[in-house]
């Protein structure tokens, strides 16, 4: 079994070929998502709300962080894993991004790290890169920002809005950034980025033509107890088993079925 690389999730942008994504935050989970035939498996800071019942990611530790990747790793033996730098844990400057992301590898075993924010971190997202630290971008809706935001809510509706999350993206990625997360965005906004992008775009709530679709496991599952968002969709129903469940997603994503209209969100 080869194992997925940045370059393997690059050619399948080339080919057209649609990455699925989950969370997973433990070893078992982990494995069964590896088995099922996720490609990329991320360590989310998503942990602080579907494993620990925080209202937000902000709680979470560079220790839980670390703390779970390494459990996931453990599970893993084809997927590329990602990780999230938690909430504080690389905003001051770019040292503390490295000494932070290193430790995420080195100790958990991501092969990725995640952080959020657009044009701002693209010098620590450089920097990261120059010394051998793979990055993810997250822009739209970014969790870590929420009260910032007013809420969970829908990003880059507005023209103005999502011409900075454009300009957000490129400057990511002539950083160096290797993948980028998209969550709650207009479609259209998700489908130029993407365009525009040589990196693999991977979209949460950002319609279907990203190059790659991620749920939170919990939500897909149908098994977090609080309001799951529009754009996750429970795939236990109809089928029997959870390792059922992923295969239907799996397939749903390789079949460009999931997302649907109903989860997608419209400019403006
Ligand atoms: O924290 C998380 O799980 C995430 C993904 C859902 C994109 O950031």
């Amino acid at each position: 079994m080869k194992p997925v690389t940045i370059s393997t999730l690059r050619e399948m942008k080339r080919t057209q070929t649609p990455i699925a994504c989950l969370t997973a935050y433990d070893y078992s989970f982990a494995s069964l998502l590896d088995r099922c035939g996720v490609d990329l498996v991320m360590v989310g800071d998503s942990l602080g709300m579907v494993m620990q019942g925080n209202d937000s990611t902000l709680p979470v530790t560079m220790a839980d962080a670390i703390y779970h990747t390494r459990c996931v790793a453990r599970g893993v033996q084809r997927a590329l894993i990602v990780s999230d730098l938690p909430f504080m844990s690389y905003q001051r400057n770019a040292e503390q991004a490295l000494a932070n992301a290193g430790r995420l590898m080195s100790r958990g075993g991501a092969h990725v790290v995640k952080l959020e924010g657009g044009a701002p971190m693209a010098d620590t997202v450089r920097f990261l890169v120059e010394r051998g630290i793979p990055v993810c971008g997250h822009l739209g809706l970014t969790p870590q920002s929420v009260h910032q935001l007013g809420g969970y809510k829908v990003q880059g509706r507005e023209q103005a809005a999502a011409e900075g999350i454009r300009t957000d993206a490129l400057a990511l990625a002539q950083a160096g950034a290797s993948l980028l997360v998209l969550e709650a965005v207009p479609a259209e906004l998700a489908a130029t980025i993407t365009r525009e992008l040589d990196i693999p775009t991977i979209g949460i709530g950002a319609g279907t033509d990203t190059d790659g679709q991620v749920l939170v496991l919990q939500d897909m599952l149908g098994i977090y107890p609080r309001p799951s968002p529009k754009f996750s969709r429970n795939f236990m129903t109809g089928t029997d088993s959870i390792e059922a469940a992923i295969r239907a997603y799996v397939a749903a994503v390789k079949s460009r079925t999931f997302p649907g209209p109903e989860h997608s969100f419209h400019a403006a």
